[in-house]
């Protein structure tokens, strides 16, 4: 891989953007590699993921501008849906990802965090869709996904001006859960993802899978894919251990690692 670093630690897989000459931009290797690397992560030992850039300056500033400069409206396209089909992967990854934004997340940077479950970032963090300065529209999900997450009329404000925003803004609004230094950042992550990943896995997935399929759904429908994903889970060897640990009244008893099955 040129540009992508992958890490495992324990139960956690960490997934660098690395190409920061140019701000961990991301163009069409950029995002074959993010992609391969989605498809590699081993999923019998990994429970959560982690998708920050490398260094301190940049997260990822936006889809590549020069590869974009010269693209025709078949190739737009083409390229559109080549970021969007990394970014439904890691949406509907099985196992939930944790964006640590760690500097600009610009354009296509701001669209790949929001394609994952859970967004934490750096105090420096800058956040915008800059396309219409660019004559184009956002092109990688974010006139879709910014709009369920903060609402149309923000996002609608956010992408026609173009306008950045800081971290505290991005918290205001509830792009982002949580705002750390950059020292804190990665540690905060890794903390969170340990914490999800010592919980029930077959539990995890299945909310994951309920809260995004239920989302596209009127709630009696959706209710009915919690009901499903939620008798899922009984019968199995998590579900019994879980349960007998709680009903189990000796206080002496350390809780075990879940199994996965
Ligand atoms: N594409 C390609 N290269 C980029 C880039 C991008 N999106 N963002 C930064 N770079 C490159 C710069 O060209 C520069 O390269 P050189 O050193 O070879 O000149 C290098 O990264 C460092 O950038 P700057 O010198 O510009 O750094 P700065 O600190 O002065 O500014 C910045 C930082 C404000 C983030 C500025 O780089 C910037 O505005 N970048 C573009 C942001 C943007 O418009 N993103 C949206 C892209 S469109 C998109 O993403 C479409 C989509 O939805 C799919």
């Amino acid at each position: 891989m040129e540009y992508v670093v992958y890490e495992q630690k324990g139960a956690v897989g960490i997934v660098t953007i690395s190409r920061e000459k140019a701000l961990n931009a991301l163009n069409s290797t950029v995002l074959e590699e993010l992609n391969a690397t989605f498809d590699a992560i081993n999923l019998d030992e990994v429970r959560c993921v982690i998708l920050t850039g490398a260094g301190q300056k940049s997260f990822v500033a936006g889809a590549d501008i020069g590869e974009m400069s010269s693209l025709t409206k078949a190739e737009g396209e083409a390229f559109g849906k080549k970021g969007n089909d990394v970014f439904l992967k890691i949406e509907n990854f099985p196992i939930p990802v944790i964006c640590a934004i760690n500097g600009f997340a610009l354009g296509g940077g701001c669209e790949i965090a929001m394609s994952c479950d859970i967004r934490i970032c750096s105090d420096n963090a800058v956040f915008g869709q800059p396309e219409v300065g660019l004559g184009i529209t956002p092109g990688f999900g974010g006139t879709q996904r910014l709009a369920r997450l903060v609402g149309p009329g923000m996002a609608k404000q956010m992408i026609y001006t173009a306008r950045n925003i800081k971290a505290d803004e991005a918290y205001r609004i509830g792009l982002v859960n949580a705002v750390y230094t950059q020292e804190e950042l990665l540690p905060a992550a890794e903390k969170m993802a340990a914490g999800i990943a010592k919980n029930a896995p077959i539990a995890v997935r299945n909310c994951k899978k309920a809260i995004n399929e239920g989302l596209a759904l009127p709630m009696d429908k959706a209710v009915e894919v919690e009901e499903k994903l939620f008798g899922d889970c009984f019968e199995t060897e998590d579900q019994k251990y879980g349960m007998a640990f709680f009903l189990d009244k000796n206080k002496e008893k350390v809780k075990e690692p879940f199994k996965n099955c």
